[in-house]
């Protein structure tokens, strides 16, 4: 795969004693219970934050977020909000405040996550740095398996200096945010957690990287389908990583974690038939062999959602976090809460940014079609 066509779809503890005091005092919570937690989030409004803050609030925890208010403002009135701009290095209302654990969705340069951690690491015992499996360079390159000691991607430091906005930080994602994450790692060494998930998925996403396919398979008809029925796939519904990232919060689980889906293989064919089994129209899979698809230019990820070509499909291996925990939800339930969320709230909006045309589509189903029959 070109470094373009890459760049396309990836747009992925030293045990050192902790003195500061804990912002909830140690006293014996129920039996079974977790003890309840003041857990600052430092963005928490678009996609995975809500679904965290929901879980740390389902879970009885005390959620405090900070960010400028201008993602999704009228969410979660009921909670405290500290405003402050990481790109302009306003962290005042940070100042003074003590937190059992920090978990940072915003974090992607690392001035800013070192400025946080730094702030932070006498007032918190934990901090959870949101990374991606964009880390790895390899990753989409080659059919290899990727875990936590994988090399990540490096970034030169002239180009770290120059990097002081989130859209600044994009052209250098994987590598900016590796740096990130040490300098988490940095400032509050044992501490830290670093999760790097695939990609994330089910309501609330907006990307339409996976919401495309139950969309799409509720429109009926004829649905191209990409390369080998047997081709595996990876993603993770965000409510799963949530649950792992407050599992890591609630225990204190320092170290790097890949989060993203299942354990054992999942394949293209599996997911589709979960997309097809969700919705009461008629629908057709007509599998399109790979080279069919190179020969018409059908761009991998973007265009058919969800494929990467058999010699670049890297596969992450997740077991680390599934040993601390990491847990999956049926692929029903993500494709059916998905299409539920995207026709109440998106409508013809998902099929915006992924995907073919209608006409294009049909055209190449033709084609397969008339091949297969010769
Ligand atoms: N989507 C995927 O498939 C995928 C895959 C791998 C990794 N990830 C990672 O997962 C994380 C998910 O992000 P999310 O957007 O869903 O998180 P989120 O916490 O739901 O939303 C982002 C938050 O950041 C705040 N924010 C943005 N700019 C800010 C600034 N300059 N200062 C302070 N706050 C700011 C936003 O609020 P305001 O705008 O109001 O400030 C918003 O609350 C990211 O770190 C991403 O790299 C995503």
């Amino acid at each position: 795969m070109t470094d373009s066509s890459r760049r396309s779809f990836l747009a992925a503890a030293a045990a050192v004693p902790f003195t500061a005091p804990l912002a909830t005092p140690l006293v014996a919570a129920p039996r079974g219970a977790p003890r309840k937690r003041k857990i600052l989030v430092l963005g928490g409004t678009a996609f995975l934050g809500p679904h965290f803050v929901r879980a740390a609030q389902q879970s009885g925890h005390e959620v405090t977020l900070f960010n400028r208010g201008k993602t999704n403002p009228g969410l979660f009135k009921d909670l405290e909000q500290l405003r402050g701009d990481r790109e302009k290095g306003d962290l005042e209302s940070l100042k003074g405040r003590t937190f059992d654990a920090v978990v940072d969705t915003s974090g992607y340069v690392p001035a800013h996550v070192e400025a946080t951690a730094k702030l932070l690491a006498d007032k918190a015992a934990h901090y959870q740095f949101i990374s991606t499996i964009s880390v790895y360079g390899s990753f989409g390159e080659r059919p290899d398996t990727i875990n936590e000691a994988t090399p990540v991607s490096v970034v030169k430091d002239e180009d770290v200096a120059k990097v002081n906005t989130i859209r600044q930080s994009m052209p250098f994602y994987g590598p900016m945010k590796a740096r990130c994450e040490a300098a988490a790692e940095a400032a509050m060494p044992g501490r830290v957690s670093n999760v790097r998930p695939g990609l994330i998925v089910g309501p609330l996403d907006t990307s339409d990287r996976f919401t495309w396919w139950p969309v799409r398979c509720d429109r009926g008809g004829a649905v191209l389908a990409p390369g080998d029925r047997d081709g595996h796939v990876q993603f993770v519904d965000a409510r799963d990583l949530a649950a792992f990232m407050l599992r890591c919060v609630e225990e204190q689980i320092a170290g790097v974690y890949n989060v993203t889906g299942f354990h054992g293989r999942v394949s293209m064919q599996e997911v589709l038939g979960a997309c097809k089994c969700a919705t009461s129209s008629s629908v057709e899979l007509v599998w399109a062999p790979e080279e069919f698809l190179a020969e018409h230019k059908v761009q991998p990820y973007m265009q058919m959602p969800l494929w990467i070509p058999r010699d670049g499909r890297s596969v992450v291996d997740c077991s680390a976090a599934i040993g601390k925990g990491l847990r999956f939800r049926p692929i029903a339930d993500t494709v059916r809460d998905t299409l539920q969320w995207a026709k109440a709230e998106r409508g013809d909006k998902s099929f915006a940014r992924t995907g073919l045309p209608a006409e294009r589509e049909a055209e190449l189903v033709r084609l397969v079609k008339a091949l297969a029959s010769k």
